[in-house]
């Protein structure tokens, strides 16, 4: 008999330490890893807010070395990652801890490839273009959205092009994750919600993307729900650390789902408004999940029927059309409870933007597992549904 590779699955996670007080378990990492000196990444952000510190102090408290960049910029830069593996070389670095959002993590992931691999950042873009081990990585994500922190996926920046790129790898997992709800409470609303939706995106779209399967099924379900039932209150008690809880535990769910089944074609036209603008990647995500959900409805409707029920629509009963409207009206109430109402036009793009950006998410590998196979004419007509 011969086999379907095709329907073969996979799951790839790191060790996750869950809970309040996770950040201050590194040091224990670092010493069970070897590590002599730690290159320790975040941006000036998280660095004033107080958590750097806190990993300084873990560290110190059992004698290992560390050097901090502290640099990163939102959507890391080439440059970026360039200029911290020239860091991590010279001082003699054996360990990267990441402690921030998406971006000091995707950047710190960057200065593992680079320093492991030697040359460009950008000649890694792709699936699987990684062949030298990394260095040990362990992260603090301190948003709960991005999910970098249980990825396989570094999204880096090219000033120079406008094009953000994906390099997709099973050596960017993380060695460890250590997810702490208390670092989330320096989110400000706005970022809050930014990061909370792109969780939600990640759920949605793992859940009917080409590449999912029964193991990351449960965990997207799992972070549709949780997101959707906590994102609005948090929003509003930004300091509740029981709602931290669910949404950071939301994210961590549909990390482990999306990494694993990959995303869709809200992802590929999202990165592609990211490099044009310099957008946050949330609220790009946030712009466009109804109108992607509206062009993917007719490929994947038992899902979103699966879908609608779980964000608590009664679908019993209910002919299709009505649970794509319902759905959708649901999408929007979320988004409109968390302050992200914004269209494309007033983020800044204009009509005359559409062709190009379509074009550069066509070639991001996110829509290959998009549910519906899309052409530049597709991707163009949701961009002005958006506009
Ligand atoms: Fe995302």
């Amino acid at each position: 008999m011969s086999t379907d590779f095709t329907s073969l699955r996979k799951f790839v996670s790191p060790e996750i330490v869950f809970g309040v007080g996770a950040r201050k378990t590194v040091g224990n990492f670092a010493r069970t890893f070897g590590a002599q000196r730690v290159l320790i990444v975040s941006d000036p952000g998280v660095h004033a807010a107080g958590w750097v510190k806190d990993v300084e102090e873990s560290l110190a408290a059992i004698g290992i070395e560390y050097r901090l960049y502290t640099d990163v910029s939102p959507n890391p830069r080439a440059e970026e990652v360039m200029q911290g593996a020239a860091l991590y070389n010279q001082e003699g670095c054996n360990m990267i801890v990441a402690i921030g959002g998406g971006s000091p993590m995707d950047c710190a992931k960057g200065i593992g490839i680079v320093s492991a691999n030697r040359g460009h950042i950008l000649h890694f873009e792709g699936v699987d273009q990684i062949s030298a081990p990394i260095p040990p990585l362990v992260f603090i994500p301190t948003t709960a959205g991005t999910s970098a922190d249980v990825s396989q996926f570094a999204i880096i920046s090219d000033p120079e092009t406008h094009n953000k790129i994906s390099i997709i790898s099973k050596a960017v997992v993380p060695d460890v994750s250590l997810i702490d709800p208390e670092t989330t409470v320096t989110m400000d609303p706005f970022l809050t919600a930014c990061t909370g939706i792109d969780a939600m995106v990640h759920a949605v779209e793992a859940y009917v993307s080409t590449a999912s399967g029964p193991l990351t099924d449960m965990h997207a379900l799992e972070a549709i729900k949780l997101v959707s039932s906590n994102l609005t209150a948090l929003v509003a008690n930004p300091t509740d650390i029981h709602l931290r809880t669910q949404v950071m535990l939301g994210s961590m769910k549909a990390g482990l789902a999306f990494s694993n089944a990959i995303l869709g074609a809200v992802h590929a036209m999202s990165h592609s408004l990211g490099g044009h603008l310099d957008l946050p990647h949330g609220l790009c995500n946030a712009i466009l999940l109804e109108h992607v959900i509206d062009y993917n409805f007719p490929s994947s409707e038992d899902k979103f029927r699966i879908i609608a029920d779980t964000v608590g629509i009664d679908t019993r009963g209910m002919k299709t059309k009505q649970v794509k409207q319902q759905l959708l009206k649901s999408v929007h109430k979320l988004k409109q409870d968390v302050g992200l109402t914004q269209r494309l036009k007033e983020a800044g793009v204009s009509s005359a933007d559409i062709p190009e950006l379509s074009k550069k998410a066509l070639k991001d590998p996110c829509i290959l597992t998009n549910p519906r196979k899309s052409n530049k004419r597709d991707v163009e007509v949701v961009y002005e549904e958006a506009l």
